[in-house]
């Protein structure tokens, strides 16, 4: 994997990621996609909305279809069907809020399976064999993901075992064309983050994810460790802010200088009827758009906006058509394709701080 940051207008980053299956524009969001599919498209449509880096998880494919079966296909790519980058999470944040977790000792975690509650152990180094052996672009180590809130000794405790997990995945590497990524934890304590990054940034990781954060705690919170961390992390990694975000997180994120974003938020919000539009969110639900023959954002270019209306929508919704959950979902992720776009534009013109300002200002002038 290669990374080059090209252009800098305050700590905001426009750079570019080459991999094994293509490359990306930074800052960039990727569609999640846990199962090997994203929900609600198909990857011709992630392609074209501009797409070339997609989100998969070790916790799910591990459990099924399973290695066996991946490896048969001859990898994640022949088997999904998709040909761009892919980034793989290791399953550490999975197997805490999905899982039955068993226990967690010095050697991995044990965990039951949320499918059929079968047994099962994850280390380290079986988490990068895996990424390794399905081919993955990017894979993540296995963390653990400190909850919040957390005693100053418990975050303590779960970074120091973060980092010496990310030493043993870092030694159980065969292959370059997977790149591994490390991850920052240490709570919402300032000296515990800062000593996870002195020690995570001396192992040759290829890139350094800040983990831990949109777990309950304040914004201002998230803001602030996102803040810290980025602006000790090395300058021509590539930084990847897990599970966030919101458009307004994304920017104070991109101002930090993260690089990569995930969230479930615009699929799984496609798919209960909330859309984005350049003045806030929608509820395609509503009644007032009973005779709303207008598109969801008349300032979209996507299919959805450009051919039909938001009452045909809310019809689509309410009737409880597959339609809905696919025009929805087009809609969403073009909207963050667009957004990442604009950063990344006025990243290059040196105009960051004016477009998030004007972003923000109509985004929450909501129509009402
Ligand atoms: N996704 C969101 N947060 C986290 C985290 O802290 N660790 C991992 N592995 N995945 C995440
Ligand atoms: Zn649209």
């Amino acid at each position: 994997m290669e990374f080059q940051v090209i252009r800098k207008d305050g700590n905001a980053r426009y750079g570019i990621l080459r991999g094994t299956h293509g490359e990306t524009e930074t800052p960039c969001f990727m569609p999640v996609g846990t199962l090997g599919a994203v929900k609600g498209v198909t990857w011709d449509r992630i392609g074209q909305m501009g797409y070339s880096l997609v989100l998969s998880n070790v916790y799910h494919l591990y459990l099924r279809p399973g290695l066996e079966i991946l490896q048969e296909a001859g990898g994640i790519h022949p088997f999904t069907g998709w040909k761009g980058l892919i980034l793989t999470d290791s399953g550490g944040f999975q197997v805490f809020s999905l899982s039955k977790l068993m226990k967690i000792t010095e050697d991995g975690i044990y965990f039951k399976s949320h499918i059929d509650g079968s047994e099962h152990f994850f280390s380290p180094e079986f988490v990068v064999e895996f990424e390794e052996k399905i081919g993955v672009d990017i894979g993540m180590v296995l963390d653990e993901c400190t909850p919040y809130p957390a005693t100053y000794e418990y975050a303590k405790h779960s970074m120091e075992r973060t980092v010496r997990w990310a030493l043993r995945s870092i030694r159980a590497r065969t292959t370059d064309k997977t790149a591994i990524f490390a991850i920052v934890q240490g709570g919402v304590y300032n000296d515990l983050r800062l000593k996870c990054v002195e020690m995570l940034s001396e192992l040759p990781f290829e890139g350094f994810a800040i983990g831990g954060l949109s777990v309950g705690e304040p914004k201002d919170e998230m803001y602030r460790i996102t803040r810290l961390v980025a602006s000790q992390l090395p300058e021509d990694k590539p930084r990847y802010l897990m599970g966030v975000g919101k458009p307004e997180d994304i920017l104070e994120a991109v101002e930090a200088g993260v690089d990569m974003f995930d969230c479930v938020i615009p699929t799984r919000n496609a798919r209960n009827g909330t859309l984005f539009t350049s003045r806030g969110k929608i509820n395609i639900k509503a009644a007032k758009f009973k005779r709303d023959f207008s598109p969801v954002d008349p300032e979209c270019d996507c299919y959805t906006c450009k051919n039909f209306s938001r009452a045909y929508l809310r019809h689509l919704y309410v009737s409880g058509e597959i339609n809905a959950a696919i025009l929805n979902t087009i809609h969403n992720l073009h909207f963050y394709g667009r957004l990442m776009k604009d950063i990344r534009e006025a990243i290059k013109k040196g105009k960051f701080q004016e477009f998030k300002r004007n972003f923000l200002e109509k985004y929450s002038s909501q129509e009402g």
